[in-house]
């Protein structure tokens, strides 16, 4: 398969940075983004290929940074063909037991940060013009381990 432009949030760490490794390692090009500056260039130290790897400070959960980061990778690489909402927050506990303070910052990141996303990322889907059988097949063909299949955004409308 040819390789691709996969657009990771929040992989400077855990199973980002893991998915991020692999995709590497199998030829294609990575853009992670994480807030901590430092964080980021550790990463980006330990994991190499600065030619196909790109790492950019940027918070999930704002627009600016989310639409800048999705730019600077179509700059950079020509083009995006996976994007991978990976930045997330588990808060634990139940309604009951759980810490509401904790709730607003999931929430930001975890449902509005894949909404901008995909709001960023979709026009740039839909200009690789990838049939939905081609993304799938890519998702699919991912070692184990890269759970791309579940939390890929991908192009919709396009004939399978
Ligand atoms: N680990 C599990 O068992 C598990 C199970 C189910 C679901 N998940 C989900 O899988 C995802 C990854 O989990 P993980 O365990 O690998 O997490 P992790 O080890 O805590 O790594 C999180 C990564 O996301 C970055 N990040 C956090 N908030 C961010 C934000 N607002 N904007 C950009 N980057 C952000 C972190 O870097 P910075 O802190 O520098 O930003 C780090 O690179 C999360 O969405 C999590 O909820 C995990």
């Amino acid at each position: 398969m040819a390789s691709k432009t996969v657009l990771i949030t929040g992989g400077t760490s855990g199973i980002g940075a893991h998915a991020a490794r692999l995709l590497i390692d199998h030829g294609h090009r990575v853009v992670v983004t994480g807030r901590d500056e430092t964080k980021l260039k550790t990463f980006l130290d330990e994991a190499g290929h600065p030619d196909r790897l790109l790492g950019l400070v940027a918070d999930a959960a704002d627009w600016q940074a989310t639409e800048s980061a999705v730019t600077r990778t179509v700059e950079r690489f020509g083009a995006l063909d996976a994007a991978v909402a990976n930045a997330g927050l588990q808060s634990g506990g139940s309604i009951g037991d759980g810490d509401p303070t904790a709730w607003a910052p999931t929430v930001l990141i975890n449902v509005l940060g894949l909404a901008l996303l995909a709001h960023a990322a979709l026009p740039h889907l839909e200009a690789t013009a990838q049939p939905i059988a081609e993304a799938i097949r890519f998702a699919l063909e991912q070692p184990a381990g890269v759970d791309v299949d579940t939390v890929t955004v991908r192009p919709i409308g396009q004939p399978i």
